[in-house]
This record gives C-alpha cells, structure tokens and sequence, in this order.
C-alpha cells in the first residue's frame, strides 16, 4: 500500500469540490481552523467502532439520522432538540422491537457539504453554479450568494461546535431519560391512527415496570438517564477535513475529529479517486455509500483499500438502491462479501434512491417508497443470510412536508406549505417515528437471524 499523508489525496482527481477564487483566502481559513480545538474526541470514535463492531457482529443496530444539509437558517436549539428526540424515539422503538443496543449517531454537527447532480442551475433563463451546502456557498439564486466563500467554514465550524455542545448536554444531562422518552412515545400513539403501535409501548412499559421493582430506575441507574450519542457526515469537503484531522497523542493514528463517522458519497466513491485517498488514511470509522452502479469487484477492491485489516466496525456499506432495485443490485455485493469474509455493517438509506419530482416541482419522496425499500433490503439480507444492521434515514424533528404520504397523508399540493430543506426532502418527525414502528416486525426477525449468525460463527 502506498504512503499516506495528509494531504496526498490532492494528488488524486477529486469529483464535486468547489473552486474558490482566493486560494489565498482559503489556505488563511484553513491555517486558521487547523488551530482550532477538534469537535471530538480520538476515544471517543474509537468507543462507536468498537460499538460499530457489535453491529457487524449482528449484536447491535445502528440508526444514523438527520438532516440531508444543515442551514444556517434552520440553526435553531429547537431544531436540535427536536431532531435529536425522535432520533431517541425511534431507537426506544427499535430496541424494544430487536431487544438488542440501538448504536446512535447523528446526520449532524457537520452535515453542510453536497454533491450536486449538476454543476448550474437554471431558473427563468438565467444559469448560475449550483448550490453547494451552506459552508461552502449561499442558496440564495443571485451570482454573488453563488461564489465559493471560504470564510463560511468558520461559521460552520461554530454552528457545530455549539450544535455537539447541545447534544452533549441532552445525552448526559437527564434529557434521554428512558422514561421520558417512553412518555413521548406513548403522546405519539395516542393518535388513533397509531393505536396498532401499543403492542410495542406495552412491551417498554413492561419492562420498565419489571426494572423498577427490582430497584433500577434511571434515579440509580446512569445507563437509564443518559446516552450515547455520535456524530457524522460526509467527508466531502477534503480541504476541511483535512484541516479538522489531528494526530491523536495517545495513538499516534490520524483521526478526522470533525465527527466521530464520516461516510463516502456514491458520487465520490471511486477507487483511485481524492476521497477514497483522504479517508483511507483516517482511523474513524468510516461509511461508503453504494449505489446502483457500484459492481461487487469494486466493492471488494474498495473494501481492501478502506479496510485493509478486515477490522470490524472500520467500514459501513450503506446501500441505497431505490424500492424496486434492492433485489437486482443488493445480493451479488452481499454475495461477494460473504464470499470474502469481511466483517462489515449493512446499513440501509432507503432515501437517495428514491428522489423524484412532484407534479408542482418540488423533490420529493414517498414515504411508501422509502418503507418498501428498507423493507426489501431487510428480505434480501434475511435471503442472503447477512444481518441487516441499519438505517440511514434523511429526517428531521419538525413537522415539515417535504416527503409525501405516511399517517398524515401529505399529498404532493401540501409539499409547499411547509417545504424547508436546502437540499433533499426529508422525513418529518411522525413520519421517521413511524417508519421506526412499520418495520419493527422485520427488526424482530432480523435479530433472530443474527443469533443464527452469532451460533454459525462460535
Ligand atoms: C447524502 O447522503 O446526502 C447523499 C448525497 O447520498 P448519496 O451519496 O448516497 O447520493
Ligand atoms: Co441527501
């Protein structure tokens, strides 16, 4: 393998990095940003792919989750807490549903950059560069909001450090009390419509009864009152990722502080490509996202490159296929796989695959769409006899309407009233708790395969 350093990925070709006009102005901004304290903490990555490796093992699933692309607009602690609580939700409902950890990490504090399926965009004749994600350029549709401004990583660097200090305090500091957010849980079913959900409610309420008699509450128990929480996005953007990666001192290993888990975008993927380069060299546990066009061999030659050593809770294949592709893409890259003996966690995005565009213009989803696909790709692994390890979900804790369908049955002529994202359409809070509720029945037998799994392998 070759040498790595830090910034040997410049000497590869890298796809959707911007162009910014003051090199100058950019090396001042980095300089400057090099000096500042890391977000996280070595250890602290080193605890979720330790976490990572239960998931791997089919011991554990993981929920990663938020926003498609943080905003300075949206940056709101209203925002935070209300993303951060159905993220809590959801992982109460699937504990409950796999009785095994739920691993938690965050689409969040770091989450600005986008890959962007065109390099312009045009609106009544006039043709501009694309919105690129608010650290690197403005959204608003005029030439000058367009140009790259590298003093937006300071802003970005301070929204997520502020962001991590609150997620930090709502996961140590009594927020993530279990019982509280049992108590939420059972506001969301109260709704007739979730009434087939009480089942799963009955079962938290039961067990929390159970630990209670035997003297184990959140009052005595620190487990009960407090979790862990990670974060992630994806390492797009190289020239701050760069400048966030550190040398641990109690290692002497590189680690990408800007978050605990940066994932490779299906669009950056490639094996001799900037990004692939820059994060093999990192120690983070890391994701890969594949997409319809990756082939097995690929998979394995990149796999081999990200994850040399087979280490596992190193590497996340996150698939996301679309709903009708999971059958025709997914088992020959599990087959290939398996046929390999890597040890990775299968996670699914049951999002990218599934964009299209409503009737009135805007990027949509259907939450149909979004279901069926996590549905499929729990039925091919559970086909394959690989353990189905995640979800990866574009949500947010605000009732907008950006996805159509679910309970409240958004129609595509609601999408404007509440359509808030600066990139992909999310799903909103009922719709991401519920999603959590419709596929507890596959998470149940999901976790009996990988008991089957945890027996084959002992
Ligand atoms: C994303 O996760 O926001 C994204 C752009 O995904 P993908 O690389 O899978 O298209
Ligand atoms: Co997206």
């Amino acid at each position: 393998m070759k040498k790595w350093n830090l910034n040997s990925w410049t000497k590869f070709p890298a796809k959707h990095l911007p162009v910014y006009q003051d090199k100058g102005e950019l090396d001042l901004v980095l300089s400057k940003i090099k000096k500042y304290p890391p977000l996280v903490f070595a250890g602290e990555s080193r605890s979720l792919k330790k976490a990572l490796a239960d998931v791997a093992e089919g011991k554990a699933f993981l929920l990663q989750g938020g926003d498609c692309a943080e905003s300075f607009a949206e940056f709101h602690p209203d925002n935070i807490r209300d993303t951060f609580k159905v993220l809590l939700q959801m992982s109460l409902v699937l504990t409950a549903s796999a009785s095994m950890p739920v691993v938690k990490v965050g689409r969040i504090a770091g989450q600005f950059s986008k890959p962007r399926s065109a390099p312009t965009e045009k609106k009544d004749g006039i043709e501009l560069p694309s919105y690129l994600g608010d650290n690197i350029n403005g959204m608003e549709f005029t030439e000058k909001a367009r140009i790259p401004d590298a003093k937006r990583l300071f802003r970005a660097y301070s929204q997520s450090a502020s962001t991590l200090n609150l997620l930090r305090a709502f996961s140590q500091g009594g927020f993530a009390d279990l019982r509280q957010v049992h108590l939420w849980n059972l506001g969301f079913i109260k709704d007739k419509t979730k009434g087939k959900y009480k089942e799963i409610e009955d079962k938290i309420s039961d067990a929390l009864a159970f630990m209670e008699a035997c003297g184990i509450n959140s009052d005595n128990n620190r487990r009960l009152r407090s979790v862990n929480f990670y974060t992630s996005h994806e390492a797009l953007l190289l020239p701050f990722e760069e400048s966030m990666t550190r040398v641990d001192s109690t290692t002497g290993e590189f680690h990408d502080t800007s978050a605990h888990f940066v994932w490779i975008g299906d669009r950056t993927r490639q094996p001799d490509g900037a990004h692939v380069e820059f994060c093999r060299g990192i120690k983070n546990p890391i994701g890969l996202k594949c997409g319809p066009t990756l082939k097995p061999e690929e998979l394995l030659n990149l796999c081999n490159i990200l994850n040399p050593d087979n280490e596992p809770g190193r590497l996340t294949l996150i698939s996301r296929f679309g709903a009708d592709n999971v059958e025709k893409y997914l088992p020959k890259l599990i087959k290939a796989i398996k046929k390999e003996g890597l040890k990775v966690v299968w996670s699914c995005d049951p999002m990218h695959g599934n964009t299209i565009k409503a009737a009135t213009g805007f990027k949509t989803r259907t939450f149909e769409s979004v279901l069926k696909e996590v549905k499929n790709f729990f039925a091919v692994s559970q086909a394959e006899g690989s353990y189905a390890g995640g979800l990866h979900i574009e949500m947010t804790g605000q009732d907008v309407t950006e996805c159509t369908g679910g309970a409240q049955k958004i129609s595509e002529n609601d999408l404007s009233n509440r359509y808030r994202t600066h990139c992909d359409p999310r799903l909103n809070a009922d719709q991401a708790l519920e999603l959590a509720f419709l596929i507890s029945e596959e998470i149940k037998k999901n976790s009996k395969i990988s008991n089957k799994i945890i027996q084959a392998a002992s």
